[in-house]
Parts: C-alpha cells; sequence; structure tokens
C-alpha cells in the first residue's frame, strides 16, 4: 500500500481530462511516439480513436485558453494499462509543434469518447486479414496485432506499411519484432501465434528491400507471388485500410476489384477504411 502522501496522488491535473506522458520516442525528424496513463474509466475496442491534445495559445484580447484537439487513432492494444499514440511532427502544425515536445511527466488532454471503423466488429468472419497502412496510418494496426482477438479470428494476418524512407518503417518494424517475442500473447494465444503474421514493408523514395507502392504491388500481382497467395477473395479475405486520401481510395477500387464490400460497425462486410487522422 502506497502512502496518500505519496506526490503523484496528491497533484492536481492542470488540466481537463488530463493525462501524464510516461514515455517519449523519437524516430525521425517527422515521426515520434508516445505513451500516456489511462483513464481508469476508459473503455475501447483495438482499431479505435480518441481526440488528443493540449491547451492552444492564450487568445491575444482576452488571455482565454481553448484546448486544441486532433482525432488519434490509439496504437496500444485494449488490454494495456496504458495508452501509446504514434504521431507526425509538423513544425508549423497547430497541434503537432508544440506535441512534439512532450516530456516525461507533462501532461495532455484526452477525451475518453473512443470511436472508429477498424474494429474487429465492422467485418464478417474470414480467413486471411489485411492491414494497409501507409505513414501514420500503422497506428491502428499497431493496437490490433497486439489483440489476441485479432489471431483468434484469423489465420493469417498481413501487415503492410509503405513508407518513403527506411527510418520511417522502424515504429512498425521494432513492432512486429517485440509481437513476435511476447511471451505473454504466446500463452494467451498460443505458442505458434507469431507464426500467422506476416510483415510486408515497402518504401517509395529510398532503395530498400521492397520498393514501391502497396497499391502497384497489388494491381502488379507482385505481393501475392512474393507472399505465395493466389489474390484475395470475398471468401477469405478481409482487409481494413489507413492512410492518406490517395491510399484509400485506391485500395477501395482495388479491394472492390476483388469482389470485397465495405462493411461498417452496423453492417459488417469485408473491408474497412479509416483516414489517418495527422500529417
Ligand atoms: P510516394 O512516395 O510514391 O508518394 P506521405 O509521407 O506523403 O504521407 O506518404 C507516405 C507513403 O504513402 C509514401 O511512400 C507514398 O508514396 C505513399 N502513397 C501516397 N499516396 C499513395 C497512394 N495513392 N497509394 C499508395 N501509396 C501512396
Amino acid at each position: 500500500q502506497k502512502p496518500v502522501t505519496d506526490a503523484a496522488a496528491q497533484k492536481v491535473p492542470a488540466l481537463p481530462d488530463a493525462q501524464t506522458v510516461t514515455e517519449v520516442q523519437h524516430y525521425t525528424d517527422r515521426l515520434f511516439r508516445f505513451r500516456c496513463t489511462r483513464p481508469a474509466s476508459l473503455r475501447f475496442r483495438s482499431g479505435e480513436f480518441v481526440m488528443i491534445g493540449l491547451m492552444g495559445d492564450p487568445h491575444p484580447e482576452t488571455g482565454k485558453q481553448k484546448p486544441l484537439l486532433r482525432a488519434y487513432s490509439i496504437a496500444s492494444p485494449a488490454w494495456d494499462e496504458e495508452l501509446e499514440f504514434y504521431s507526425i511532427k509538423v513544425q508549423d502544425g497547430p497541434l503537432t509543434s508544440k506535441l512534439q515536445h512532450l516530456k516525461e511527466g507533462d501532461e495532455i488532454i484526452l477525451r475518453p469518447k473512443p470511436v472508429g471503423t477498424l474494429v474487429h466488429d465492422a467485418l464478417l468472419p474470414g480467413k486471411r486479414l489485411w492491414f494497409f497502412a501507409t505513414g501514420t496510418g500503422i497506428a491502428p494496426f499497431a493496437s490490433l496485432i497486439r489483440e489476441p482477438e485479432t489471431y483468434e479470428r484469423y489465420d493469417q494476418i498481413i501487415l503492410t506499411h509503405t513508407c518513403r524512407e527506411v527510418a520511417e518503417l522502424t515504429y512498425g518494424r521494432e513492432l512486429v519484432d517485440s509481437v513476435r517475442a511476447d511471451e505473454m500473447l504466446a500463452e494467451v494465444i498460443g505458442e505458434n501465434f507469431a507464426d500467422k503474421l506476416v510483415y510486408y514493408p515497402t518504401t517509395t523514395r529510398e532503395e530498400s528491400p521492397k520498393m514501391g507502392r502497396v497499391t502497384d504491388l497489388l494491381r502488379s500481382g507482385e505481393i501475392f507471388r512474393d507472399l505465395g497467395i493466389e489474390g484475395m477473395s470475398a471468401e477469405t479475405d478481409r482487409a481494413m485500410v489507413c492512410g492518406s486520401m490517395g491510399l484509400n481510395t485506391d485500395l477501395k477500387e482495388i479491394l472492390e476489384g476483388f469482389g470485397l464490400k465495405e462493411g461498417a460497425n452496423s453492417e459488417p462486410a469485408e473491408y474497412v477504411v479509416e483516414k489517418a487522422f495527422v500529417g
């Protein structure tokens, strides 16, 4: 039992819906992740997003400050006792220009109302689940590849991540490595769960083992040849898409071409799409 005089217990949050940052890690001059405390009352489904942010600058005349909030996918799974977020850093971005300076112990605002379409409930049962991400669009899948339900529902999970440069793949690569080595997941799902997870990273503007936009690799069939898969079908394949507007539009067309239909929470089907919010 901790004494009630513990400084942390007495700390009064200065912000509405305040949570405390517990860890910050920078990957490139454009990308970082951070973890923060999770409100005890916050329940969410892996893959959902919430509004987070900071207090904005004081109004020049009234001096009043308003919260500056943006939608962020929760990158941690539903069972995690903390929350994780993966963010772009934009030097003149209203929120990310400030957010990138977060340090352990700082406070952020978190509105505890999770929503989103990249959830298992929005897909009909299938055999293979594809995650298609560009850039920070990997965040909801960072949550879902740590979620036991993902491995219980599917025989194979394929995470594709397309970035401009190799360094932008680091977060995803480290995450996949940590999931494969996760003893808790192995205990919950079974020793061989990691064999189900396939990682397919590609770059478009820097040399790497696999180059090209995932959309082009799908259209040419190269990704199927690489993975030893015949193709996609509405019977076996399910997909979740999260990236730029361009990626989302192009992939919709490709998935529809394979006969997959878009689903929603209220009407599950074969694929779901959400835009990567920040950046
Ligand atoms: P590209 O370099 O060919 O534009 P960004 O950093 O601009 O958000 O892009 C992240 C990654 O997403 C880049 O590798 C980019 O490729 C890729 N990308 C952008 N638009 C599309 C699209 N319509 N389909 C597939 N990949 C895309």
